[in-house]
């Protein structure tokens, strides 16, 4: 089994370095359950939008009204006919012809009007979780969506590429990759994930939280928009210092009686909202380090824990996961374009041909 792994391994990477050769806008796509991002070759990063789609019923007949950033700025603001969908639940698709509408759209708008007969390769990541199914779902819809060939990679390996972690390296590291949809924790070393476990808790659920919270405390409806400026702009992993941080004004629809309002919290009622999705991500990472063979484990002391994606940026998480596992914690450089980044690494760097998988 394990020689069977390598030999395809070298055949993948003669593959392709053969194919990766012959075009030159392969690409490499973090397809998130929040936000997709598109890394062209020798290009770098040359989009990044929300997985959103408007989808318009006319008569009866359904017409992509609008994608990404366009989209987003319609959720929760949309009439009757105006659906804005993300097409991806928990790092997977959920809805595969709105995620292949989406995919086509984004190639689209990368390419440009040239190349139109010239599909590109492509690299797209995949959680280190997801089933079979759901990873030909994946490959399908770049396939459909255009591409000529796909290979996929695992989240956290292209997570920890992105963020510069020895992964080529026989030493034991360990990212922490907190999207969207789910917190992806994975011990790495040699090309391979040694460990990895997900939990479906990540930017999501904290909205979610904070929507929860204001309604029974308040109640007061708010929106997940709302809610998602609220996290980013106020959210913090422990109660602020002073026991009360800073004062939020939150705007949204009375319970009672049905009007719009406006109402006041304080910091450390979102640390308080957040208290247990943060905790559900600690409780991945205690069972991670729990998991992780003792040299790993080892050289995981010297090397710390790695924080990306989005979650990372939450105010005092670094601090709270070092207090929490007495190790070295740090948030990688640019948390939300790690795994962009790395997946595109992966597709151009010989070294790292080794990650990638024929799909
Ligand atoms: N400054 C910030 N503070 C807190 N959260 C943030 C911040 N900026 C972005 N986020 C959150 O990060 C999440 C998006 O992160 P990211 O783009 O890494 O997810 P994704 O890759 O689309 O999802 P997944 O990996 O689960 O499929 C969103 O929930 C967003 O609200
Ligand atoms: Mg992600």
């Amino acid at each position: 089994m394990a020689s069977a792994r390598k030999d395809n391994g070298l055949l993948m990477a003669s593959l392709v370095s053969r194919f990766f050769k012959l075009g030159s806008q392969n690409m490499a796509i973090d397809l998130g359950t929040a936000n997709t991002l598109v890394y062209v070759q020798d290009r770098g990063i040359v989009l990044n939008e929300p997985s959103v789609v408007a989808i318009e019923t006319l008569n009866g007949v359904k017409k992509v009204k609008a994608v990404g950033d366009d989209a987003k700025m319609m959720m929760g603001k949309t009439p009757d006919n105006i659906e804005a969908i993300r097409p991806l639940r928990d790092g997977v698709i959920a809805d595969i012809e709105i995620a292949e509408e989406m995919i086509k759209h984004f190639i689209r708008k990368v390419h440009g009007k040239k190349n139109l007969f010239r599909y590109p390769e492509i690299v797209i990541c995949v959680p280190s979780g997801s089933t079979s199914v759901e990873r030909r779902a994946i490959r399908d819809a770049a396939s459909n969506a255009g591409a000529s060939q796909v290979y996929l990679i695992l989240e956290p390996m292209a997570a920890a590429i992105g963020a510069d972690m020895p992964v080529t390296e026989p030493v034991g590291s360990m990212v922490v990759d907190i999207g969207g949809g789910t917190t992806e924790v994975a011990v790495l070393s040699l090309r391979g994930l040694a460990y990895t476990t997900s939990v479906r808790v990540g930017g999501d659920k904290m909205d979610e939280s904070i929507v929860s919270y204001v309604r029974r405390h308040h109640n007061l409806l708010i929106g997940d928009a709302t809610a998602e400026r609220i996290k980013k702009d106020y959210g913090i992993a422990v109660m602020p210092a002073d026991g009360i941080g800073e004062t939020i004004h939150i705007k949204g629809r009375d319970l009672v009686n049905g009007v719009p309002k406006e109402i006041t919290i304080s910091q450390a009622n979102v640390a308080e909202a957040l208290a247990e999705p943060i905790g559900a991500i600690v409780e991945g990472v205690r069972i991670a380090l729990e998991n992780t063979a003792p040299e790993l484990a080892a050289d995981i002391v010297d090397q710390g824990i790695v924080l990306t994606g989005g979650g990372a940026l939450i105010q005092g998480l670094d601090d709270y996961l070092r207090e929490e596992t007495g190790l070295p914690v740090s948030v990688a450089e640019d948390p939300l374009s790690c795994v962009a980044l790395g997946t595109g690494r992966a597709m151009e760097d010989p070294v790292y041909r080794g990650v990638l998988m024929s799909a």
